[in-house]
């Protein structure tokens, strides 16, 4: 009988998705990824290995505060030129002006800007609640907490918090060296 194992199980319901997971002991952990983007920017220089350098947002920020544009058209410095599309909202909605390490929540509270999580729920209720079940945002390793870890995705992963509509995908044409008449066209080409 398969009845029992499968998804309908009450059981491994309640493991794959609950809070349950880090009380229940044996379990491995369910992470959310960390994007780079919320702790530095990347620089224009590679290292050694061919790889960006990030430059921490603390470089910068640590003990010195900016006025908070109130466009984005007046923003320079290393941020110049940025895109802002997001519907009605100012830089205030989510920037705390005293510190641009940190975010503003709707009840005043300040979060560091790793935490923007709870920022985007708190006006995006049905995708965070989407999300907290795993119906949104994806998810990678295993399905069975028993036998390994997962990885959420973070919202900004995939969607730029001054730009957020999900960008559209543009259908690819098919390769050039496709064979036409597969498959008797085949190696006959002789060229690779
Ligand atoms: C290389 C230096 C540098 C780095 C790294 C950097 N910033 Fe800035 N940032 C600046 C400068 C300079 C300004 C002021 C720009 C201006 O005058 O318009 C600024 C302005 C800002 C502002 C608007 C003004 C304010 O103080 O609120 C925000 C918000 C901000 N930065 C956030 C960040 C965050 C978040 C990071 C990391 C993800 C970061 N910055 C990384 C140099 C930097
Ligand atoms: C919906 C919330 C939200 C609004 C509105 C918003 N920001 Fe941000 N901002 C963020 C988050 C979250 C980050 C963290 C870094 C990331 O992932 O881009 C960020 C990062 C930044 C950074 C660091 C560099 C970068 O591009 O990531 C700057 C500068 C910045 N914001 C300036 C502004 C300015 C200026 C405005 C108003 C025009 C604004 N932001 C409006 C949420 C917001
Ligand atoms: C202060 C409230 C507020 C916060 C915080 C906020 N948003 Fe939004 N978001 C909005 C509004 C308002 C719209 C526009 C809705 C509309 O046009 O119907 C929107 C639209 C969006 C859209 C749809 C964009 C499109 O054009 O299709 C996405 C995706 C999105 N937000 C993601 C995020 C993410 C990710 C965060 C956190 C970094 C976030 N939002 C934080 C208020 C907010
Ligand atoms: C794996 C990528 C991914 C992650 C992570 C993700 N989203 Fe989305 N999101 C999408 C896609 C894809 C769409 C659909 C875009 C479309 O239909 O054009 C979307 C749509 C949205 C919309 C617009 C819905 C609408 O009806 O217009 C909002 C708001 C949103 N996401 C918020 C969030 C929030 C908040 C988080 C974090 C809790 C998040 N997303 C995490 C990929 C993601």
């Amino acid at each position: 009988m398969i009845v029992g194992v499968g998804c309908g199980s009450r059981d491994n319901a309640e493991r794959a998705y609950g809070p349950a997971v880090a009380a229940d002991a044996g379990l491995h952990p369910v992470r959310i990824h960390a994007p780079a983007s919320l702790t530095g920017l990347r620089g224009s220089v590679r290292d050694p290995n061919g790889q960006p350098t990030e430059v921490p947002c603390a470089t910068c920020h640590a003990g010195r505060t900016f006025p908070l544009p109130s466009s984005p058209a007046e923003l320079g410095g290393p941020h110049a030129g940025m895109r802002f599309r997001h519907g009605t909202n100012v830089c205030a909605s989510c920037h705390d002006p005293a510190s641009a390490e940190r975010l503003r929540l709707a009840d005043g509270r300040v979060i560091p800007v790793s935490d923007a999580m709870a920022l985007c729920s708190q006006c995006h209720g049905p995708q965070a609640r989407d999300y907290a079940h795993g119906a949104h945002g994806g998810m990678s390793g295993h399905w069975d907490l028993r036998r390994g870890g997962r990885v959420r995705n973070h919202c900004v992963d995939c969607h730029d918090p001054h730009d957020p509509a999900f960008p559209s995908f543009v259908p690819m044409p098919p390769p050039l060296d496709a064979p036409r008449r597969a498959p008797a066209g085949r190696g006959q080409t002789g060229a690779h």
